[in-house]
């Protein structure tokens, strides 16, 4: 089959590869998916797991890729839940990968129903973005109506869906991000926006919550705008950042079937948009992750027409 490596971790998304790979096997409580669309986060290439296994031995070359939307072709001994030609989606184990591939053997666990109305592109673009922000805002979050929320990185894959997830929550909602996303952020729901690279950000204060995508200097300039007791959410790592009497919670997400149920639902009845800036095949999926102008939104591989 056809998939794309890594081999060189300094080398970055320059360092992917097109080449042939064997077809991948189905391991207890496995499916094997015929992968019809895959997404790739840029800061797999920076994470451990996709260059050595739990046992930190050497797992290169590596197929990167997390998230997919397929048909399942095969089960593994003892897998249940799924059925040989069901359409699913969802994530691969960061210690996997693999998606950027024309099949990948996935967990069950990490797979949930695609509906039939619902594009294979659609499903591959939703499922890290769709968890991480739902996750962020109403798991480690607990945000409630009525509350207000800045979030950076507003026009972004996970900031988009952060925006709409808290609009529809009843939140008030101020993305951040570079002047050029103004209009998109506020497209996504974003009620007020600051460009945080030329305007002060901390001009905004009292806010109940801060959902943080970016990380380093932004995070820690954070906790001030955060009303005392509130919330500091972020998805760049840990950070020594913290509101007063507040909490900081760093996190990376968990695959979810049930709200990944709730996250596709909302696509499919309007409430939900997905942010979606290139799609490519797969045989150009190497320069579209090495762009050479700015794309905003997430690029998707379409692996079968
Ligand atoms: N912990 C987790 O569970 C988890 C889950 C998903 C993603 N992530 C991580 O979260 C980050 C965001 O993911 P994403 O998929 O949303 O990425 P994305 O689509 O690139 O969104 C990030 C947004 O923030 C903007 N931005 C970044 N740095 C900025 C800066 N210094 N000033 C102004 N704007 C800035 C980006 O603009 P530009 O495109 O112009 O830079 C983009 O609009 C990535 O590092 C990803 O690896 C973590």
């Amino acid at each position: 089959m056809k998939a794309i490596v890594v081999t060189d971790q300094a080398a970055g998304t320059a360092g992917m590869r097109l080449v042939e790979r064997p077809e991948p096997q189905a391991a207890i409580n496995d499916v094997v998916v015929q992968v019809h669309a895959s997404g790739f986060t840029s800061g797999e290439l920076t994470w451990p797991s996709t260059w050595t296994d739990r046992l930190a031995r050497d797992r290169t070359p590596s197929i990167p890729g997390q998230e997919l939307a397929g048909v399942v072709t095969a089960l593994g001994y003892g897998t249940t839940g799924l059925s040989v030609g069901q359409r699913v989606f969802g994530l691969s184990d960061s210690y996997r990968g693999g998606t950027l591939a024309e099949y990948a053997a996935v967990e069950a666990r990490n797979l949930a129903p695609l509906p039939g109305d619902v594009d294979f592109t659609v499903g591959a673009s939703v499922a890290m973005p769709g968890l991480t922000a739902w996750q962020g805002l109403f798991v480690h979050g607990r945000l409630q109506a009525g509350q207000s929320v800045l979030v950076h990185g507003a026009a972004g894959a996970v900031g988009s869906m952060v925006t709409q997830f808290a609009r529809e929550a009843g939140a008030y909602v101020i993305g951040t991000g570079r002047v050029a996303d103004r209009q998109k952020a506020l497209d996504f729901g974003a009620q007020e926006f600051v460009d945080i690279e030329n305007d002060v950000f901390e001009d905004v204060r009292g806010v109940d919550l801060v959902f943080d995508v970016i990380g380093g200097d932004i995070t820690k300039r954070s906790a001030g705008v955060i009303r005392p007791g509130g919330t500091l959410v972020t998805i760049a790592g840990p950070t020594e950042a913290r509101p007063a009497d507040g909490l900081t919670i760093d996190f990376v997400l968990v695959f979810d079937r049930a709200q990944l149920g709730e996250i596709v639902q909302r696509v499919r009845d309007g409430r939900l948009r997905t942010n979606i800036g290139n799609i490519a095949t797969l045989d150009d999926a190497v320069a579209a992750f090495n762009p050479t102008k700015r794309i905003s939104g997430k690029t998707i591989i379409r692996v079968r027409p």
